[in-house]
């Protein structure tokens, strides 16, 4: 028979931890084995360049899981730690991929029972009417429980100088969501260092909620450089030695110019040097190698705009449009 529970009071009867003796123990190697954790922590370390300190803070993070975990298989029950972060750093730094990893390794840890990531922004939850911005919130949430929750440029929920702008319910609903069904969702919110640090000093009950603060800073020149090398391989093609130069000499223009945006500027740039290979090697005819087919030469990096006089940058222009959308 189970006894009935004392609203109010503790149950000690019920708790599990007096029914286990203190010298039970726990078998870490299988715990991790289980988990399958090792294998997500090293994908991230392998596959991301740099980010060192946000590496460093999934770990403990990991550990911390973990730790909760065994607590919990020998009856040391206790709330799940809060896990709402703070994502913030330029635009192409990772944020989202890392984000998409986090809640990989929450549900390896078992701490959301999906681990699907809704990447969302203002629109998304703020309506423009009156009454319209509570269903959609919720609407989010709904979607999201059981996993991550990302806001992108989170500070454009909180309109200072319009004090009646819907923002502000969306913000009390998540408010209440973070607080209590945080053991089920966790909120993500990213954008800008400094932006993201004025909007918590205008809401310090979100700012409390926040366990993690992680930083992702601009990339520096040899880690833009890994990154390429790391997103020509995934594509299975490869620099001349010209080629490795001249785009060097590609990043160190374009770091410098307008609307750059870090590992995302590397990606669109390498998507045009393919369409430039492409139609040289259309335009030579004949019969093509596997080695052409593979290889980049520096022609197609040193065709790009960004080595043209005028100072332009070589984005596409549908960029301008889509900079707000989580990608
Ligand atoms: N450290 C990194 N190593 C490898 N690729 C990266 C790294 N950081 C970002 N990228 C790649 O750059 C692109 C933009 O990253 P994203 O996570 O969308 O940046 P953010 O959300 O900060 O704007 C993605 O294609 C991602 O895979
Ligand atoms: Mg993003």
């Amino acid at each position: 028979m189970i006894p009935p529970t004392q609203a109010g009071g503790p149950d000690i009867a019920a708790h599990p931890a007096l029914d286990i003796p203190e010298d039970a123990s726990v078998d870490v190697s299988s715990v991790l084995q289980e988990s399958q954790i090792m294998e997500v922590l090293q994908k991230l370390d392998q596959e991301l360049v740099g980010l060192k300190s946000v590496k460093t803070r999934i770990h403990e993070i990991a550990a911390l899981l973990l730790v909760d975990k065994m607590r919990r298989s020998l009856g040391l029950a206790a709330r799940p730690p809060s896990l709402h972060m703070s994502f913030t750093g330029p635009p192409g730094t990772g944020k989202t991929t890392v984000a998409m990893r986090m809640a990989t390794i929450l549900h390896r840890l078992s701490y959301v029972r999906k681990g699907h990531l809704v990447a969302v922004t203002r629109d998304d939850l703020v309506g423009q009417y009156i009454g319209h911005t509570a269903p959609k919130t919720k609407e989010v949430l709904k979607r999201a429980m059981g996993g991550v929750l990302f806001i992108d440029e989170a500070y454009y929920l909180y309109r200072q100088e319009n004090e009646r702008d819907y923002g502000q319910e969306a913000i009390e609903i998540l408010l209440q969501v973070m607080e209590n069904q945080r053991e089920d969702l966790v909120v993500i919110l990213a954008g800008y260092k400094d932006r993201m640090e004025t909007f918590f000093q205008s809401n310090p009950g979100i700012s409390s909620r926040i366990a993690h603060h992680l930083d992702f800073p601009d990339y520096a020149l040899d880690e833009l450089l890994a990154i390429a090398q790391l997103m020509l391989a995934e594509y299975m093609y490869r620099f001349s030695p010209e080629a490795q130069e001249a785009f060097e000499a590609y990043l160190k223009r374009r770091m410098h110019m307008p609307r750059f945006a870090n590992a995302r500027s590397v990606r669109n740039a390498i998507d045009r040097v393919r369409l430039r290979q492409a139609n040289r090697l259309f335009a030579k005819g004949g019969r093509i190698s596997k080695t052409d087919l593979m290889t980049i030469e520096a022609e197609d990096i040193l065709a790009s705009r960004v080595f043209s006089e005028e100072m332009t940058d070589d984005e596409p222009q549908r960029d301008s449009i889509t900079q707000h959308q989580p990608s």
